[in-house]
């Protein structure tokens, strides 16, 4: 079987594809007020283009693939492109990170389609709080997302938190009851700054040691059998609970030494890096064809940094819907 690994010895096998920068949100972590300036339909891939891509890296040894957005399903004609993506030899999973809001509409065709699973952004079970977060109402639209992701089978499905002092820490055991009470993973995220968040980052950013703090003086955390994915988060449950909990220290513990990702944009870049300055262009490549864009999936696992060298008082400035997270 085809390994592709990069100069640390990573094996890199996993592609997150933002599939539109665009959102039906404005999560204040992620987003502008005003959102981002659109980038025209002929600036982005179309899917055709992405199922090239992504056939050229199956050939070298990807074989999880996950949408992204902004919000993914936002963009016409998701199934038909998960539908593609599942045909190309190679691929043996294709996931979704989402807001959920559109999931009652399409879950059911993108599961037929090949979808397996999905992750859905959550960061308050509180619907006024929600408007505050995301700037919009649809608080009871991601619940039925919620509810429709786990009767389609979209499974596990897990819960994106994003942890901000003063918004949402106040419901860190809320969140945990609800991973009692229903089959979902609840991962509690650190905030990392992008955009020009900076300064909000600085004020909310909560580290994943105080999470568990608060979590521990009313419940234990136990191991757990649940321990799926491809990502950075590590579960725990909490007494006979139907779903866990996990973590994502995406700034106080990095998980740049296991890391088995690349990026590709909405545009047709190749990211090393979550937090990468270089990208790499693929127009040229798709139009010479698969070995052209082989060769730049190569270049990119050569320029995949050791490491992060973010912290919290670092600048980054991208916003997170552009790359997807
Ligand atoms: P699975 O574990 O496979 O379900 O997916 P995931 O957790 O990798 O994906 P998801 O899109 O749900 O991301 C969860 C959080 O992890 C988000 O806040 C992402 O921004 C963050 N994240 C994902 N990949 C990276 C990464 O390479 N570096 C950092 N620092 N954060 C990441
Ligand atoms: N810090 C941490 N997580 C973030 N996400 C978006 N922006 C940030 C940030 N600044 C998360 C979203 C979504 C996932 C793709 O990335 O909550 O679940
Ligand atoms: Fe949209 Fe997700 Fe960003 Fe919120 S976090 S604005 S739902 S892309």
């Amino acid at each position: 079987m085809t390994e592709f690994s990069d100069q640390y010895g990573r094996i890199i096998d996993y592609l997150r594809i933002s599939i539109t920068d665009r959102c039906n949100l404005r999560c204040r972590y992620c987003m502008p007020a005003e959102g981002v300036e659109n980038i025209s339909h002929d600036e982005i891939l179309s899917y055709e283009e992405i199922a090239e891509i992504v056939a050229a890296g199956a050939d070298l040894g990807i074989k999880k693939i996950r949408l992204t957005g902004g919000e993914p399903l936002v963009r016409k004609g998701v199934p038909d492109l998960v539908r593609m993506l599942n045909q190309i030899a190679g691929i043996e999973e294709i996931a979704m990170t989402t807001n959920g809001i559109l999931l009652p509409q399409s879950g059911a065709e993108l599961v037929k389609a090949g979808l397996e699973r999905v992750n859905i952004s959550l960061d308050t079970l509180q619907e006024e709080k929600f408007k505050k977060i995301t700037r919009f109402e649809q608080y009871q639209e991601v619940l039925t997302g919620i509810e429709t992701a786990l009767e389609v089978g979209l499974a596990p499905v897990k819960i994106n938190v994003v942890v901000m002092k003063g918004i949402n820490d106040d419901e860190i055991l809320d969140f945990v009851n609800l991973s009692k009470k229903y089959n979902v993973h609840v991962r509690f995220i650190e905030f990392m700054p992008s955009g020009n968040k900076k300064l909000e980052q600085e004020k909310r950013y909560l580290g994943i040691d105080k999470v568990k703090e608060i979590i521990k003086k009313e419940e234990q955390l136990l191991p757990t059998e649940f321990n799926t994915g491809n990502g950075p988060a590590y579960y725990y449950q909490v007494g006979d609970s139907l779903g866990s909990i996990g973590f994502i220290n995406a700034i106080s513990n990095h998980f740049c030494s296991d890391c088995n990702r690349l990026r590709l944009t909405a545009t047709g870049q190749l990211r090393p890096c979550l937090f990468s300055e270089e990208e790499i262009d693929l127009s040229e490549a798709l139009a010479e064809g698969k070995e052209a864009i082989k060769n730049k999936f190569i270049a990119a696992v050569g320029q995949k940094p050791v490491g992060h060298s973010l912290n919290n008082e670092t600048e980054f400035l991208t916003n997170m819907s552009q790359i997807g997270g």
